[in-house]
């Protein structure tokens, strides 16, 4: 019953035709994603809203909020615009602090747009607070020295391997800022040894989350990172377990791509930034604004 020679002819053609569609459905496909991927998900913003407890947060803390920004890769055209987006929607979301993630430029060199948005930004009076990632290495080595002194014109603060006091109604937090992991040297003990004895960080600024696995146990209250981009390109984008960070074997390898984890007690927190590199797309990782609030621990 197999083989039924009077019928070969025309069951070729059936399983050419299945064939051919399934190729036309596939391509169509991918097209479509790419469409999506750069016209659509690419400039698709994301706010994110979290709740933080500590313990024993003071009073004069509790409900404090900051906005985490990332990866913003200016100079990478066609991230332009949902960058520029994000900036409007932080201003419009009034924090008490903003935070900087780093990989401000892709390709390292400030260019006539950071005047344009980073001023924008500090024009508000909000305090501004950010780290290097390794794209503000890149170009020439000397760049991260040279838009130091563009952030503090504006008065931005980076903060390498620094910590800073931030006082609500005269009592005291501190924030620590490593250097990126990959083009810099970060030294989180001895940045740590800046701040008053025994006491711990609120929040440490730490590009590269791969970094966390390297922290000294309970180190901060919060660790907040970028780098990953999400993954930028998920083609299956279901649960985070399933992003390809988690499973590439490559430089671009982490295993913790999005979200929140906890890592030997520190709580991670992975932004999925708001540029792009490499390609002008996202799938699966739309871009983020982070919103913090702090709260007591009930
Ligand atoms: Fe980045």
């Amino acid at each position: 019953m197999f083989i039924k020679i009077e019928n070969d002819h025309s069951n070729v053609k059936v399983t050419l035709k299945l064939n051919k569609a399934f190729a036309a459905l596939s391509a169509l496909s991918g097209v479509s994603a790419l469409f999506y991927a750069r016209m659509f998900e690419r400039k698709w913003l994301e706010v994110t809203s979290h709740r933080v407890e500590v313990h024993n947060l003071p009073t004069a803390w509790q409900g404090f909020r900051f906005a985490w920004m990332s990866d913003l890769h200016l100079g990478y055209k066609p991230s332009y615009e949902p960058v520029s987006a994000t900036f409007e929607r932080v201003i419009a979301a009034k924090p008490d602090l903003i935070l900087l993630g780093g990989d401000y430029m892709d390709r390292g060199k400030w260019k006539p747009v950071c005047d344009e948005l980073f001023g924008k930004l500090a024009a508000t009076g909000i305090p501004i607070v950010g780290i290097w990632g390794n794209h503000d290495y890149f170009g020439n080595r000397r760049d991260p020295d040279k838009n130091l002194e563009h952030f503090e014109r504006l008065g931005i603060r980076i903060l390498v391997n620094e910590a800073l006091c931030i006082e609500q109604q005269g009592i005291p937090q501190y924030f620590i800022g490593l250097d990126d992991s990959i083009k810099g040297v970060p030294d989180p003990k001895g940045a740590k040894k800046r701040l008053p004895n025994g006491i711990k960080p609120l929040v440490t600024l730490l590009h590269n989350p791969n970094y966390i696995r390297r922290l000294p146990e309970n180190y901060s209250e919060v660790v907040l990172s970028g780098h990953t981009h999400g993954g930028q390109l998920n083609p299956l984008p279901l649960h985070r377990n399933l992003n390809w960070l988690r499973y590439s074997t490559g430089k671009h390898h982490s295993l913790y791509p999005t979200g929140w984890y906890n890592v030997n007690g520190n709580r991670l927190y992975t932004g999925r930034g708001v540029g792009v590199t490499h390609w002008p797309l996202r799938f699966g990782s739309r871009p983020e604004l982070a919103i913090f609030e702090l709260q007591p621990c009930n």
